[in-house]
């Protein structure tokens, strides 16, 4: 077996040499090669410029001993494209210039083919795995409906999605119709990624966790369902279905769909396990935090979470959530080797 099939047989559930590693948000500014480029390109350019995305996207891979590529874009890029206005302000994060909060805004969101607003990501796509050769596989993304939504309904990163919710709340029926819309969008971007050479798809609902479970099944669930049913059909493309603070609502996550489960640190990966049963993969689950420690630390954390897992098939390592901006990128180095060793000898 080679590095090259790890990640897919993980994703599969089928035996390994060594359980597969990559880490949310690889690529970005914990990299002196990222910072060096940002200083001439704005992160949108990066995005919306094929060569420069798959530029940063091998970054990660030509740094460390990683077992996936993931395409350098942004959850937020297929705003854009339903006719929101993005922008990324430094020190403050996204910006939505035109919120969505009425039902006309709602109906003014236009589902267009992800080759017309995304063109930019699928060669992305095609120019990577070119890049790669074939030496690890590729990840494509979409974020999920509801993180999608509160970007779009608060205009940028919030702490309680008031406004999103009392949308949720006051207006069902314009809820309901928005996030078709928006799983209609999500669910072709992915099926696109995947035609354009994406080997496995993830789905970030990275705020999903601010719901509560009753909530998640009546305002979320169906439309996540969506997504990911048109992302997949037809195909045996693996879908990594991931959320933060979801302890709660797992087995909702599972019911709308993906292959892989990923879970964020809050939850012990054994207790992940006798939720979610053995018919799904795992993905996960360092606290991004634990890379700030010394690397004995490290090592024994992630051998916590090795030994958590071990004698099932279908783990995929990764952090709970996207790497930080100051990680030191030798613990990243020391971290990836690690997992492979210490996984060998299980
Ligand atoms: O994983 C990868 O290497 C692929 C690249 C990737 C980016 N964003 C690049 C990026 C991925 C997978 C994302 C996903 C993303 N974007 C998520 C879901 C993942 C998660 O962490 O929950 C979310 C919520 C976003 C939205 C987003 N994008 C925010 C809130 C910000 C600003 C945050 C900040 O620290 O400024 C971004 C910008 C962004 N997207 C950066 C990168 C590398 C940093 C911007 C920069 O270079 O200045």
């Amino acid at each position: 077996m080679s590095q090259s099939d790890r990640f897919l047989r993980a994703c599969r559930q089928q035996p390994v040499d060594a359980t597969p590693v990559w880490l949310m948000r690889q690529a970005g500014r914990y990299m002196a090669e990222y910072r060096t480029l940002r200083q001439k390109y704005s992160i949108l350019e990066l995005i919306k410029t094929p060569e420069l995305a798959t530029e940063v996207t091998m970054q990660p891979i030509n740094a460390f001993n990683l077992d996936a590529a993931i395409i350098f874009a942004d959850i937020l890029t297929i705003l854009e494209g339903l006719g929101l206005g993005l922008d990324f302000v430094r020190g403050e994060g996204p910006i939505i210039h035109n919120p969505v909060r009425s039902a006309a805004d709602i109906e003014a969101l236009t589902v267009r083919p992800p080759e017309e607003t995304l063109g930019f990501t699928l060669e992305a796509i095609k120019l990577t795995r070119r890049e790669l050769a074939g030496k690890v596989p590729l990840i494509g993304f979409s974020g999920a409906p509801f993180t999608l939504a509160s970007y779009a309904i608060e205009g940028g990163s919030s702490r309680n999605y008031i406004t999103a919710k009392s949308l949720m709340y006051g207006q069902p029926q314009s809820w309901h119709k928005m996030m078709d819309k928006f799983a209609v969008a999500i669910g072709q971007y992915l099926r696109a990624q995947a035609e354009a050479g994406a080997q496995a798809l993830q789905l970030f609902d990275s705020w999903v966790g601010a719901l509560s479970p009753a909530d998640y099944r009546e305002f979320v669930l169906p439309h996540s369902q969506k997504a990911i049913e048109i992302a997949t059909a037809g195909s045996d493309v693996p879908l990594i279905h991931f959320g933060t603070g979801t302890a709660g609502m797992l087995p909702l996550l599972k019911e709308a769909g993906g292959s892989v489960i990923g879970v964020d640190w809050r939850l012990d990966m054994a207790d992940a396990v006798q939720i979610l049963g053995d018919d799904v993969a795992l993905q996960g689950n360092l606290d991004p935090v634990v890379l700030f420690a010394p690397v004995k630390e490290i090592q024994r954390q992630a051998a916590l979470v090795l030994d958590s897992v071990s004698g099932r098939d279908g783990h995929i390592f990764n952090l709970g959530h996207g790497i930080l901006q100051h990680t030191p990128v030798e613990h990243v180095a020391a971290l990836v080797d690690f997992v492979h060793e210490y996984s060998a000898r299980l």
